[in-house]
C-alpha cells in the first residue's frame, strides 16, 4: 500500500468533520459519489464508510491539481491531502453532516479508475433487484445497505456481550453433520471418503445444543448460520442466522427471561428505545381464536368475533352445515369501511382465496339497513345478536369466512393485516413483543398422512396432558413458545424432552417403530440415558429480527450477500454445474434430462 499511496496516510474520515476541524489539514480516501465542473471549479462528493464530504478542486489554489481532476469520474477511488475550509455563505448543505465545511485540495491520488457503474449508488436507486444482487458490491456501497449492515454489526454485538455477561458460553457446532428434524428439506453434502454416504447441513443446531446441556456446559449460545431448502419469501433465506440458545435446569420463564433482557438491551443498545417487560403473553388457542394467527401483529385491533352459535340454527344454508361438519364461522369487522368498492371487495376474497377460503361474505351496516347479499338469510332476531357480537355500526364493512377452522383463521387473520395496513392502522414506531404458549405438541400432515411435530420431535409435552399421548393425540399442548415481534415470528424454543421414555413415547407418535428411531436418533436417546439435567432454550431468527431493527421490508436487505427467490447467488451465479471429474470422485452421477 505505502508504493501506491506514497506518503499519504488517511487521517480522517469523511463524516468525522465539521466546523471544529476548519484550518486543519486532512487526508481523506473514498469513491467518488459525483463530480461537479462549476465553470472552472471542480466539485467532488468523496464518499467512504461514515459519509460524505465535499473536495473541492480550485484552478487558483493549485493549477496543476486541478487540471488532473478533469478526468475523474463516478466511483474513482481518491485519495485527497487539504485543508478544511468553511464553506462559503450561502453554500451550507444542511442535509450533509459535513454540510458546514469542505476540503480545498492540495494534493491528489487517483487509487484507480472504474467503470461506469450499471446504476448510481444513490438512496433510492431506480434499478430492479436483479440488477442490484448481480453487482452486490456495488449495491452495498448505497447508504441505507452500509447502515442496516452497520446495525447488524452492533446488534450481534450487542446480544454478544449480554450473553457473555450472564454466564453463557459461544460454542460451536458441526455444519457437516446428520439430518436435524426442523420441519424443511436438507442441503445435502456427498462424502468424498465414504462414497454414497451424505452429510446433511444443520437446519439448526437443536441436537448438539442439547448434547452439550447432557455434558454440562449449562449455558450455551451461538450466533450460527442454519441451513433449510425451503420454498422462500420476505423473510425467509435458504441459508439464515440464528441465536441460538440453550440453558440447564430451567423452566419457560427461565428462557424466556433471558430472551426479554436480550431483546431490552438490544433495543437500547442500537436504537435507544425502552421495551417494556415482561412481554405479553397469549396461548396458542387464544392467539388464533382473537387474530386468526399464531403470530398476530398486536399494534392493533380489528379483532376476530366467533359467530359460529348464531349461524348454525339459521336460514343461511351453506354456512349452517360448515358449522354442522366442524366448522366455524368468524367475522371481521372493517370499521367504517362502507365505501369499499365492489371491485376492492373482490381484491379481498382473491386475497382469502389464497389461503384456501370458498368465498368472502359480507355485509355494509348503513342506517337504514344492511345491504349485504347474505343479509336475506336472517331473521330480526339473529341480525340483533350478530350486529351485537360484532358491534356493527353504521359505516362499517363486516367480513364473514365459513369453513374448517384452520381456513377460517387463517384467512380472516391475513385478510386483518392486510386491512390493517391499508387504514393506517399500524403505528410503525411501536415494537409490539408477545409470546405465544401452548402450541399443540403434534399436528397432522394431510398429505403424508402423518403426524409431525408442531416445533420439533425433542418439545417437551405438557406434563398434565401426558395422558392424551395415548389416544388423543391432536389434543396434547407442548412446552412450545415463539416470540413474535409486530406480527412476525422472531424466535422460537421449548422445554425439551431429557428423559429416554417419553422421548421414544413422542417419536413413536411420530410413526417411528424403535428401530427407526434407534437408527436416526439411538445417539440422542442414549445420550439422554446418561444423566440428562433438565433443559430447554430456544432460538432467535437473527436476519429477521435485524430487518424489523432496520425497518426493511427483506431480510435480502439486511444480509450481505443474499440468495434471490430461486436460492441462486447471482453475484457469484451459484449453484453451478459440477465438472465431471468432481462427480466421479464423489461416485454421483447426474440423471440424464436434468
Ligand atoms: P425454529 O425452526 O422456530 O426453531 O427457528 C427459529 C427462528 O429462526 C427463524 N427462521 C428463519 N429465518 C430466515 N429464514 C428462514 N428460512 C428461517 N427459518 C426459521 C425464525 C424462527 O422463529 N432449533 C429450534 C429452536 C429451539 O427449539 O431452540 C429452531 O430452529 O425467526
Ligand atoms: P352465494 O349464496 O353462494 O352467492 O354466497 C353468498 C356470499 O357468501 C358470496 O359473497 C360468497 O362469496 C360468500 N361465501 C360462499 N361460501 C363462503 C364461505 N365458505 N365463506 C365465506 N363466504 C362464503
Amino acid at each position: 500500500m505505502s508504493d501506491l499511496l506514497g506518503d499519504m496516510r488517511r487521517t480522517n474520515s469523511c463524516c468525522e468533520l465539521g466546523a471544529d476541524d476548519v484550518g486543519k489539514e486532512v487526508v481523506l480516501m473514498g469513491w467518488v459519489q459525483r463530480r461537479r465542473d462549476h465553470g472552472g471549479v471542480i466539485f467532488v462528493d468523496l464518499r467512504d464508510r461514515h459519509g460524505l464530504t465535499q473536495v473541492v478542486f480550485n484552478p487558483l489554489v493549485d493549477k496543476a491539481i486541478h487540471e488532473k481532476a478533469h478526468v475523474i469520474r463516478t466511483e474513482y477511488v481518491l485519495g485527497v491531502r487539504g485543508k478544511v475550509e468553511k464553506r462559503p455563505e450561502g453554500m451550507v448543505n444542511p442535509n450533509l453532516i459535513t454540510g458546514a465545511i469542505e476540503v480545498m485540495v492540495t494534493e491528489l491520488k487517483i487509487l484507480n479508475v472504474a467503470k461506469t457503474p450499471p446504476f448510481l449508488i444513490e438512496d433510492n436507486v431506480d434499478v430492479s433487484e436483479t440488477i442490484r444482487l448481480k453487482h452486490r458490491h456495488l449495491d452495498l456501497r448505497r447508504n441505507q445497505l452500509q447502515k442496516n449492515l452497520i446495525l447488524r454489526h452492533r446488534a450481534a454485538e450487542s446480544v454478544r456481550h449480554y450473553l457473555n455477561q450472564n454466564g453463557f458460553l459461544d460454542i460451536e457446532t458441526p455444519f457437516l453433520t446428520r439430518s436435524t428434524p426442523e420441519g424443511a428439506r436438507d442441503y445435502l453434502v456427498p462424502s468424498r471418503v465414504n462414497p454414497g454416504q451424505f452429510y446433511a447441513l444443520p437446519q439448526s443446531p437443536q441436537i448438539f445444543k442439547q448434547l452439550l446441556m447432557i455434558s454440562c456446559f449449562d449455558r450455551y449460545y451461538q450466533i450460527v448460520r442454519c441451513f433449510r431448502d425451503e420454498d422462500l419469501r420476505a423473510d425467509r433465506q435458504p441459508e439464515f442466522t440464528q441465536i441460538d440458545i440453550e440453558m440447564s435446569f430451567v423452566g419457560e420463564d427461565d428462557v424466556m427471561n433471558v430472551a426479554e433482557g436480550m431483546m431490552k438491551t438490544l433495543f437500547r443498545d442500537v436504537r435507544g428505545e425502552e421495551v417494556q417487560a415482561p412481554f405479553m403473553r397469549l396461548t396458542y388457542d387464544e392467539a388464533l381464536a382473537r387474530f386468526g394467527l399464531d403470530k398476530p401483529d398486536t399494534r392493533f385491533g380489528l379483532e376476530l368475533v366467533d359467530v359460529s352459535d348464531i349461524i348454525k340454527g339459521s336460514g343461511f344454508k351453506v354456512f349452517a352445515s360448515v358449522v354442522e361438519k366442524g366448522g366455524i364461522v368468524k367475522a371481521l369487522n372493517a370499521k367504517g369501511c362502507i365505501d369499499f368498492s365492489r371491485k376492492e371487495i373482490d381484491d379481498l376474497a382473491d386475497l382469502v382465496s389464497i389461503y384456501k377460503a370458498k368465498g368472502l361474505a359480507w355485509i355494509k351496516v348503513r342506517e337504514d339497513a344492511w345491504q349485504s347479499p347474505i343479509a336475506k338469510f336472517f331473521d330480526q332476531e339473529e341480525k340483533e345478536r350478530l350486529a351485537q357480537r360484532i358491534d356493527m355500526q353504521p359505516g362499517d364493512l363486516v367480513f364473514f369466512v365459513a369453513d374448517q377452522p384452520k381456513i377460517t383463521n387463517e384467512a380472516l387473520g391475513h385478510l386483518r393485516n392486510h386491512i390493517g395496513q391499508r387504514l393506517g392502522l399500524i403505528d410503525e414506531h411501536k415494537f409490539n413483543f408477545l409470546w405465544v404458549t401452548h402450541f399443540p405438541l403434534l399436528e397432522y400432515d394431510e398429505n403424508e398422512h402423518r403426524y409431525q411435530a408442531m416445533h420439533h420431535p425433542f418439545t417437551a409435552p405438557l406434563e398434565e396432558d401426558y395422558a392424551l399421548l395415548k389416544d388423543d393425540l391432536l389434543a396434547v399442548r407442548s412446552r412450545a413458545y415463539d416470540l413474535v415481534l409486530n406480527g412476525s415470528e422472531i424466535g422460537g424454543g421449548s422445554i425439551r424432552i431429557h428423559q429416554r421414555e417419553l422421548q421414544e413415547k413422542v417419536l413413536e407418535a411420530l410413526g417411528m417403530d424403535r428401530e427407526a428411531y434407534e437408527a436416526k436418533f439411538g445417539f440422542l436417546l442414549s445420550a439422554l440415558d446418561s444423566g440428562a439435567p433438565p433443559h430447554g432454550g430456544i432460538a432467535i431468527g437473527f436476519d429477521r429480527l435485524v430487518m424489523i431493527l432496520c425497518g426493511q421490508p427483506s431480510i435480502r436487505d439486511v444480509i450481505a450477500f443474499p440468495k434471490t427467490q430461486r436460492a441462486a447467488c447471482l453475484l457469484t451465479s451459484a449453484p453451478s454445474d459440477a465438472v465431471k471429474a468432481q462427480l466421479d470422485e464423489l461416485n454421483l452421477k447426474i440423471k440424464a434430462g436434468s
